[in-house]
């Protein structure tokens, strides 16, 4: 299943991700994660997405691509994988669309996470980030055992610089402008599920999971 994660920040598209990753044993590609990682190591790559990042506006489209391109070609997503971030743009949602095609594969399916700007705002400033191993928590919704440290490796819980409240609405700005318009593209496409976001993660997780395994069914099916 090669599946895209498309949605505003905060909508929940990393944690669905890191849930129906586990299930479904298909790797979660981030391009948030693959940038924030290389600004940490302080690769070329790293210094020069940092600005963009700390800005809240998109990273450019070629450095992006350069990233994703080269972990789908890993040999853990010959089965499949789940985007989430990426593509952000037409231009990138093109460039994915022949990187598949030149290996003979299509996406399957992208999820369109639907949420409101309250829920937005609840979520992105009650975040907190293991620095250790990048476990993702909320203060109030999913919070961890001991205050301000990580359940799964004992590592400091912090805040991402980007979800200062003045960062987060440059964030959505941005989306609004050049992201939504994926919305049409992949329903043009045929391939859009829309998914109600503002529900429990449970019950999100529990629809797109009922999602995919009735495509595979039909897959089957037609193979039969
Ligand atoms: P990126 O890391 O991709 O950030 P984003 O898309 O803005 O999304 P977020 O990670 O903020 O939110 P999410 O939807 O994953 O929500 P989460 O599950 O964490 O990108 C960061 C930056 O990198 C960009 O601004 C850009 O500069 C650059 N970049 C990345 N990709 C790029 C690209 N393709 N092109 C160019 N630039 C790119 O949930 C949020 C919180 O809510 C968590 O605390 C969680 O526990 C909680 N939560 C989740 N679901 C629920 C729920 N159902 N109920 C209650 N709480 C919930």
């Amino acid at each position: 299943m090669r599946i895209v994660f498309l949605g505003p920040p905060g909508a929940g598209k990393g944690t669905q991700a890191q849930n129906i990753s586990k299930e479904k044993k298909v790797p979660h590609i981030s391009s948030g994660n693959l940038l924030r990682e290389a600004v940490e190591i302080g690769t070329d790559t790293g210094i020069k997405a940092r600005y963009y990042i700390e800005k809240g506006l998109l990273v450019p489209d070629q450095i992006v691509v350069d990233i994703i391109k080269d972990r789908i070609l890993k040999n853990d997503c010959t089965n499949g994988f789940i985007l989430d971030g990426f593509p952000r743009t037409l231009s990138q949602a093109k460039v994915l669309d022949e990187m598949l095609k030149e290996l003979g594969n299509k996406l399957d399916l992208v999820f369109h996470f639907a949420v409101s700007k309250e829920s937005i705002v609840l979520r992105l400033s009650g975040r907190r980030i293991c620095g250790s191993c990048g476990s993702n928590y909320h203060v109030t919704y999913v919070p961890s055992t001991r205050d301000g440290f990580c359940d799964k490796c004992g590592g400091f819980l912090n805040q991402r610089a980007d979800d200062k409240p003045e960062t987060v609405l440059e964030r959505l700005r941005v989306y609004r402008e050049q992201t939504e318009d994926l919305i049409a593209y992949y329903r043009k496409n045929g391939i859009l599920k829309e998914i109600q976001s503002d529900a429990r993660i449970e019950v999100i997780t529990k629809n797109i999971l009922d999602t995919i395994d009735t495509l595979s069914e039909k897959k089957y099916l037609a193979l039969e």
